[in-house]
């Protein structure tokens, strides 16, 4: 072969190893589709409805929003970070006459604004939905459904989980609701024998997992069975209230420094039920996720 030949040959392979190393550089996951079964169970286990607003993060071809769009009737954002992707995805709305109800960008996932969203949906690596996590905890709303094709969140465990085969391999979907921060210090009072007693709640959360501890006067009680799901919190205490020991079930929901809700007296289905309406001091709120603080 010809010397010239072959200096061409290696030239061309010299640039075609430098833009694939480009590409590589530039996007933090390669493009591979979500299969139709998975899409399918992503979309059932988030149980979406014609009110949701579905965002994919990472949108590849368009199919999540698309097929959102097109079965439930909701409507549905894209976001992907190649040209060619959204080049795609937007073609494939105009085929599946969804163009009204979905929207394409061509963004960095972890610069987009998320906050309107209801529903996020991810085919990502564990390496970035880590890295992404904190955005999620801070800028979606409370209650937000996240699912993810094959790839967890670390310590924030799953709500729940399924697993969908199919003609080549087993996949699994994660899903979560984002929980309300409901760290810090919460106060209310409440009418006892002896006038308006005052209490003191301190709580700590990790996630969805939340611990804490009641004052009142010189008496500490830990709380118990505290879930929080979305924006609504419950937990239990046990206190002594003339000489007995009385069980309160506290039920709320939490809307930024306030949770209005209901105390009920006892363990029977009918025991008196009272309202409950704490506020806590913003000074003492912590960060749901701090694994990233420069993200946070
Ligand atoms: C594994 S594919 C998933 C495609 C689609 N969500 C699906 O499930 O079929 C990941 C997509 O993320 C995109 N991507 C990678 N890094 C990104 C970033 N920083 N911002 C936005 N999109 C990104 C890639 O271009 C690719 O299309």
């Amino acid at each position: 072969m010809k010397k010239s030949l072959i200096g061409l040959l290696f030239a061309s392979l010299f640039i075609f190893l430098s833009r694939a190393a480009v590409q590589e550089k530039e996007y933090d996951v390669p493009y591979v589709s979500t299969p139709d079964e998975v899409v399918a169970e992503m979309l059932r286990i988030a149980d979406v409805g014609k009110d949701d607003v579905l965002y994919d993060l990472g949108c590849g071809d368009g199919r999540i929003v698309i097929t959102a769009a097109k079965k439930m009737d909701c409507r549905g954002v894209g976001v992907d970070i190649d040209p060619q992707r959204i080049k795609d995805s937007r073609e494939n709305a105009v085929r599946a006459k969804v163009t009204d109800r979905v929207q394409f960008l061509q963004q960095d996932l972890f610069e987009a604004n998320i906050s309107e969203a209801t529903v996020v949906t991810l085919y990502l690596l564990t390496s970035v939905n880590l890295k992404l996590r904190p955005k999620l905890l801070r800028e979606l709303k409370p209650g937000t459904r996240v699912v993810s094709h094959d790839f967890s969140m670390g310590e924030w465990r799953p709500d729940k989980t399924s697993e969908v085969s199919d003609y080549y391999e087993n996949h699994t979907v994660y899903y979560w609701v984002v929980p309300a921060n409901v760290t810090g210090t919460w106060k209310w009072t409440m009418p006892s024998s002896a006038g308006k007693k005052r209490y003191v709640l301190k709580l700590d959360q990790q996630f969805q997992q939340v611990n804490g501890t009641v004052f009142a006067g010189v008496s500490e009680m830990p709380i118990e069975d505290a879930v929080i799901r979305g924006d609504r919190l419950q937990f239990t205490m046990e206190q002594k209230l003339n000489g007995l020991i009385v069980r309160m079930l506290f039920e709320g929901r939490v809307s930024g420094n306030s949770i209005k809700g209901s105390v009920k007296l006892g363990a029977e289905p009918r025991a008196d039920k009272g309202r409950w309406r704490a506020k806590r001091d913003p000074f003492t709120i912590t960060l749901l996720d701090s694994s990233n603080k420069d993200l946070n």
